[in-house]
Formats: structure tokens, C-alpha cells, sequence
């Protein structure tokens, strides 16, 4: 029989779950041990595969899946020292996500879990990034306190929620958490506007990481143009990028200036020539300040409605978690912001950010100790909404 969180834990076994996630352009999979103990985290990434469409092609996703799931999860398990029969149950990405990819993790989860006679446990991928902010404060032995609001900001999701726990204050690693949906976007993700905007001028892909260092790189040359708040009607949580992103389009069309570099940048990026080192020579101090212009927007708009989320529900903790919340702007403004209205803020490190496996293994264990588990009928869910 197998043997539940407690009786495990009170042997001073840990409990070790074999996390696989599929559900956009990273194969991963990770052992953790009772939900916080990282033992091994491998992410295949696809992004050369994607790049030269300026964003993830669903299809082609998939197929890379197919090609990388075995290996990935024999690295996994390879650098835990752990065979496929000594992990206590396999967590698998559940949606929200793409069919074709969130298909493979699943099949390949079910199967494993079928063939070892292990549990299945079924892992929202927005609860992963909520964990993946546990993990990191856990290796600095910290835990951020409950009540607190979560931003999830990557490149397919922007949503804030309020995450709350039946016994706040100590948080343990195998703690249900409930969740409340404060905003969300009503369009682009922030990512998206990102890899949007890098896209338009000529930047490469993805192009969060490079916009933010070039933002970095501008000097106190004027912005060419200013963007101000973004208005939503309604719910004042929500966000919205896409007006942002068509803003710094008929900026760029209206301007010929512009055109010269952007054919340049093409000309590098079609030699390969996509590093920071390469691409920032070819950008004119105007060029720098759009971008700088663009990224103050997005801070701007991110910080101020996750502030307000945080001042309404009286948390205690900012969790800022997905691929955006590796931009040094953003961990930067959020500091200040916080700290001057006396709230905690916690960021996952980059690796932690940007999706994997780990995340997905440690939002399982506490679905593992309530003995929440899936049988041989589990199907993607596409849209699977964490509240
Ligand atoms: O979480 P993630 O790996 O994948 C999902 O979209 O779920 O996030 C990738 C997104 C991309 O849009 C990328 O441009 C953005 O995160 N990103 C960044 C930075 N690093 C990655 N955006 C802004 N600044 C960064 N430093
Ligand atoms: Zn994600």
C-alpha cells in the first residue's frame, strides 16, 4: 500500500514526487522532496525552435515535447540518484496551457503513474508559479506569510490573485492554498507586449530579457514619445497591452528615422548576431529610450494595480512570480514600493520564474498529502482556470 504524507514524514522519509510540465515551449521535469527540497530541475527549452516565428507555434511545440520527454525526465531522475520506482508519485501540468503540448506531459505522466502503480496528482501550471515563490524563500529558509497577493506575470498569463491558507501564519509545505481572481488582462499578457514590441524592432526572440537590458542601457535621452497609464473600464485590477504595443507600432511606422536601424537589426539577426553585445551598437539613443519608454509603462502598470491589490486585501506578502518578473525593472520598483507600504515582497530566482518542472512537483505535494489524485481519464484542460 502506498504510504501517505504523514506516515512517511513521521518515518523521517521524505516524500518525492517526480513533477513534469509541457504546457508551453519548455519540456521540464523535476524531483522534489516534500514540497520544497528542489532534488533535480531539467528545462529543455524550445525557443530556437520558435524564434524564427517571433513566438511559439503550437504544432511545433508539441512535436518537440514527443522528441524531448524521455530524456528530460531520465535527466531528472538521473540527477536526483534516484531510479523511476523510488519516486512516490508523478505531478503532472493539467492546463491552463496549449492541447497538443499539455497532451504529451499528461499521456506520459499517466503512463508512468499506471506502469509503477504510483498516484497521478493533477497540477494547475498558474498554482506552480505561486510555488515556485515558496521554493525560492524556502532555500533562503524563509516562508512568505499568507494572506498575499500573487502576480503572475510571464508571457501567456497576467493575473493577479489573493492566495490565502486555512492556518495562516505558519505555512507548511503541504498546506492547501485557496485562491481569489482579483484582475487579470483583458488582452496581451505583459510578456507577450514584450516579445510584441522586440518583434516590431527588429529585437530577436524572446524579447523580454534583451528590452529589459537595453531599457538599462539608455541614457537620459527624452523618450520620443510618451505612453500614460492604461485606463480599464470596470474592474480597475484588470490590465490591458495591447494598446500599449499598437501605441509603440504607429510610433515607429510614423517615424522614418527608424527604418534604417530596424533593416539593420534584421540584416544582424539574420547572421545570427542576437546577443545584447550585438544588437545594442545598432540602436540610436532614440531607439533606447522607446524601449525605456515602453518598459516604464509596463512597470508602471503592473506595480501600481498589484500595489493596490495588496493595499485592499491587507496581505502581509507580494508573491511576483512567471517569466516577467525576472525584469530587473520590475523586482527593482516592486522593492521600493513595498517596502515603503510595509509589505514583504518575494521573487522566485530566474530559473524559478521562467516555467519548469520543480514548480509543478511542489504545487503537487500538498494535493498529494489531501490525496487528491487523478485516474487513467485525466484529460488536458486548455482553459483550466485556478479561480
Ligand atoms: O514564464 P515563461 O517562461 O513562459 C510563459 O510564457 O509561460 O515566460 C516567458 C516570457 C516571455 O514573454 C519573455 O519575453 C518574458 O517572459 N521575459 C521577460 C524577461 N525575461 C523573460 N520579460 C521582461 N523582462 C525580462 N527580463
Ligand atoms: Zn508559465
Amino acid at each position: 500500500m502506498e504510504k501517505t504524507c504523514e506516515s512517511r514524514n513521521s518515518n523521517s522519509m521524505s516524500t518525492r514526487i517526480l513533477g513534469i510540465e509541457s504546457s508551453c515551449d519548455e519540456t521540464a521535469a523535476a524531483v522534489v522532496a516534500d514540497g520544497r527540497e528542489i532534488l533535480s530541475s531539467v528545462v529543455a527549452s524550445q525557443i530556437d525552435v520558435h524564434r524564427k516565428y517571433g513566438g511559439v507555434v503550437p504544432e511545433l511545440a508539441s512535436r518537440e515535447h514527443l522528441r524531448q520527454i524521455v530524456p528530460v525526465v531520465r535527466e531528472a531522475l538521473s540527477q536526483a540518484s534516484l531510479k523511476l520506482e523510488e519516486v512516490d508519485a508523478i505531478a503532472v501540468t493539467q492546463g491552463p496551457g496549449l492541447v497538443g503540448a499539455l497532451l504529451v506531459g499528461i499521456t506520459y505522466g499517466k503512463t508512468l503513474a499506471q506502469s509503477l502503480g504510483k498516484p497521478l496528482v493533477p497540477v494547475n501550471h498558474l498554482e506552480g508559479h505561486v510555488h515556485a515563490v515558496f521554493l525560492e524563500a524556502h532555500k533562503a529558509r524563509r516562508t512568505p506569510e499568507l494572506p498575499a497577493v500573487c502576480l503572475i506575470v510571464s508571457g501567456g498569463h497576467t493575473v493577479l490573485y489573493e492566495v490565502t491558507a486555512e492556518n495562516s501564519g505558519a505555512i507548511d509545505s503541504g498546506q492547501l492554498f485557496a485562491y481569489r481572481k482579483l484582475g487579470q488582462t483583458r488582452d496581451d499578457a505583459a510578456g507577450e507586449a514584450y516579445d510584441k514590441v522586440a518583434k516590431l524592432l527588429a529585437l530577436g526572440y524572446p524579447g523580454g530579457p534583451i528590452l529589459d537590458r537595453l531599457a538599462a542601457a539608455a541614457d537620459g535621452a527624452p523618450a520620443p514619445v510618451k505612453f500614460g497609464p492604461t485606463k480599464t473600464r470596470g474592474n480597475a485590477l484588470d490590465f490591458s497591452f495591447s494598446g500599449l504595443k499598437t501605441a509603440v507600432l504607429y510610433h515607429v511606422r510614423e517615424d522614418a528615422e527608424y527604418a534604417g536601424e530596424i533593416r539593420r537589426r534584421e540584416e544582424a539577426l539574420a547572421r545570427g548576431e542576437r546577443k545584447f553585445e550585438q544588437l545594442l551598437p545598432l540602436c540610436s539613443p532614440k531607439t533606447l529610450a522607446l524601449v525605456r519608454e515602453f518598459q516604464n509603462a509596463v512597470v508602471r502598470d503592473l506595480v501600481d494595480r498589484t500595489m493596490t491589490a495588496a493595499q485592499r486585501a491587507d496581505v502581509e506578502s507580494l508573491l511576483v512570480s512567471g517569466g516577467v518578473a525576472a525584469n530587473s525593472q520590475l523586482r527593482a520598483t516592486f522593492e521600493e514600493r513595498a517596502r515603503s507600504a510595509g509589505i514583504e515582497v518575494f521573487f522566485p530566482s530566474r530559473a524559478l520564474s521562467t516555467d519548469n518542472a520543480a514548480m509543478i512537483a511542489a504545487a503537487a505535494y500538498p494535493r498529494f498529502c489531501a490525496g487528491q489524485f487523478a485516474d487513467v481519464t485525466l484529460n488536458a484542460d486548455p482553459s483550466l482556470a485556478l479561480a
